[in-house]
């Protein structure tokens, strides 16, 4: 169950991770700050994380696809596919962007709360990124959505994302690519 959790996620897990590592320069938001006096979504997305993170969770996507060609099993767990053809290309893409477009949502809700870039806020930081690439996938291919994502894959999700989330950033904290462990 976690590694087919993994598998699917995989395309979704990347680009967070990415962003940080290819992440800067020009903001989103150009700077902008909004009538409440803070930035609309800050320094902490920019345009370079938003495209070198769908691009790396598309890569491993195509990777996962061409593993997929081979064989249709990891330690002896069958593996679930994106599709094929076009549509797969389109669920690698809408788990890419639709990671980073949940991270940037938050983000705009964070700074209208007050949360300055790179406060915490548990429970959001972990999954934001999980709802927006279900949401966006779901939106562009629900049947495969629904037939893949099953009750028990979801809870999977939600119960090994915050993990993943927790080592990988105290991870880019250490090699200097995240400013805070979280
Ligand atoms: N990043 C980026 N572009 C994005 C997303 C992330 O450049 N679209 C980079 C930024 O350098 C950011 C880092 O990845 O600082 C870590 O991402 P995240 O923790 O989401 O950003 P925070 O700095 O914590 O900002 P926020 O409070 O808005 O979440
Ligand atoms: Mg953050």
């Amino acid at each position: 169950m976690i590694i087919t959790a993994v598998w699917l996620m995989l395309p979704a897990y990347l680009p967070n991770s990415m962003a940080a590592v290819f992440g800067g320069g020009r903001p989103i938001d150009g700077g902008i700050t909004m009538s409440d006096g803070r930035r609309m979504l800050g320094d902490g997305k920019t345009y370079r994380g938003l495209i070198a993170g769908t691009a790396c969770g598309m890569l491993v996507g195509l990777l996962q696809m061409y593993y997929l060609s081979r064989s249709n099993s990891i330690f002896g767990v069958e593996l679930p596919s994106f599709g094929d053809g076009a549509g797969a290309l389109i669920v690698i893409f809408t788990l890419a962007f639709g990671s980073l477009m949940g991270d940037m949502s938050m983000s705009f809700v964070k700074r209208r709360i007050g949360y300055k870039r790179g406060a915490p806020l548990p429970g959001v930081d972990q999954l934001d990124f999980v709802m927006g690439a279900w949401l966006l996938t779901f939106l562009a291919s629900p049947a495969w959505f629904l037939s893949n994502f099953t009750f028990s894959i979801v809870l999977t999700v939600l119960i090994v994302t915050p993990l993943l989330h927790f080592v990988t950033n105290v991870i880019g904290y250490f090699i200097g690519v995240k400013n805070e462990p979280w």
